[in-house]
């Protein structure tokens, strides 16, 4: 065997020192093994599958986690996914996440399932109706149970229906011994007025509702991730703290980890260890993943009235786009409404770029099916559009009387 010990310390001397262990683990799919702040429900959904197993228990489970985003739904059905199938490895048990604004459509979907019981199927040809009953075939003929993650639900049903969803509901009718079982994840049960009251029973008998975290349940996430992701002697409890601090008013974990991420490559940048408060200063300054605040706040009153009008739109039509020649007048009546004038349309179409330049909105351009000719579609980037509703009109108030007290002094 070569002995190449001596190039190994060579490399390492080369190596510029780094403050992480492994930085892998901070990154945004990564699931730890411990969940602080969800303890509770992690408890809570073992308990519904305890006996899952056992013949005289009925195996359909149904489940619904809401909560707004950042509050750790996907990780922490994601960590059940893997605690189960670690405990039931030699029972044929398969974890299967779905993510909707990954698989787009019910074949993406469907096709996804089938393989993962099977990968030498060829799916060309089978419509997604079909590939249904081939995945029935393919749960009795490996005797598999299942339990499905779909997150992100609404992004399908809102496009494509749910249709897709019934027909999964309706697999275990059409199997005798094997089963799957289902979490469904949304930021709001929106999604459930889509059904019948039978099923929308269903998704309510099960729901678990998460909150914002807390000042001190983010210090304990990063306390906990810091451990395996940052070398004990560059990190620091205060270190937790200032995160907890900055990140308290957004409630977002996931905010949190990418400022404990950023605060590590501004101490390597540096060359400096241990991670200190200005560092963890400096990466909130960066990382775009501001608070949604922030982010309006740095924004003029009119680019906020855009945006309103823009939310009340698309609400009013229960749809995700609308057409950006649509934006002016929409604006110009959110001015009325608010009492302040309008700007000129030129500037308005300046601000729509900026604020899609700064992710508030996305823009796409398809094709007018009546018309032959092309058209803009504009969307809000993030879909939590309650919240983002009484955001903004707090903002505009605030703005409106910053505006008021300025001009009479
Ligand atoms: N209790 C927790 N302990 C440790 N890490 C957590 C916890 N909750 C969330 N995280 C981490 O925070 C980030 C965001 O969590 P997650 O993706 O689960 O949020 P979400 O509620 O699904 O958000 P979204 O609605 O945007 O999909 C992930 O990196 C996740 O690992
Ligand atoms: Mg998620």
């Amino acid at each position: 065997m070569q002995d190449n010990s001596n190039e190994n310390s060579i490399y390492s001397l080369k190596k510029k020192p780094t403050v992480f262990k492994d930085e892998n683990t901070l990154s945004l799919i990564y699931v730890p093994s411990s969940l602080p702040g969800r303890e509770e429900e992690l408890k809570k959904l073992i308990n519904l599958f305890k006996n899952i197993f056992s013949e005289d228990v009925s195996p359909l489970r149904l489940i619904t986690i809401s909560g707004p985003t950042g509050s750790g739904k996907t990780v922490l059905a994601k960590r059940f996914g893997q605690q189960l199938e670690n405990q039931y490895k030699l029972r044929d048990f398969l974890f299967i996440y779905i993510n909707c604004r990954v698989y787009k459509s019910p074949f993406l979907i469907m096709s996804t399932l089938v393989r993962r019981l099977d990968k030498t199927i060829l799916l060309r040809g089978y419509s997604s109706k079909e590939l249904i009953h081939l995945l029935v075939r393919l749960l009795e003929l490996h005797k598999l149970k299942i339990l499905l993650v779909i997150d992100e639900i609404d992004y399908l049903i809102s496009r494509r229906g749910i249709d897709l969803v019934y027909s999964l509901l309706k697999i275990n009718k059409m199997t005798k011994n094997q089963w799957i079982s289902y979490i469904f994840i949304e930021r709001n049960l929106k999604f459930i007025e889509h059904f019948n009251n039978k099923t929308k029973k269903k998704f309510l008998s099960n729901h678990i509702s998460l909150n914002h975290y807390s000042k001190n349940e983010l210090r304990d996430i990063i306390n906990s991730r810091a451990e395996i992701a940052i070398r004990s002697y560059c990190f620091s409890s205060e270190i937790a703290e200032v995160i907890a601090d900055l990140t308290s008013k957004s409630g977002k974990a996931s905010f949190a980890i990418e400022i404990l991420w950023g605060a590590g490559r501004c101490a390597d940048y540096y060359n400096m260890s241990p991670i200190k408060p200005h560092h963890v200063r400096e990466a909130k300054g960066l990382i775009l993943a501001e608070t949604e605040e922030e982010k309006l706040l740095a924004f003029t009153l009119h680019h906020n009235l855009i945006l309103l009008g823009i939310i009340r739109e698309l609400k009013r039509r229960d749809t995700d786009y609308i057409i950006d020649s649509e934006i002016f007048e929409l604006y110009k009546s959110i001015c009325e409404e608010f009492n302040v004038s309008s700007e000129y349309a030129e500037t308005i179409w300046e601000s729509v770029f900026e604020l899609s330049n700064r992710d508030l909105i996305t823009t796409k351009i398809e094709e007018d099916i009546e018309t032959g000719g092309k058209e803009r579609l504009i969307s809000l980037f993030k879909p939590e559009i309650e919240e983002l509703e009484s955001l903004i009109i707090e903002i505009i108030e605030r703005k409106k009387k910053f505006s008021i007290n300025h001009e009479t002094l």
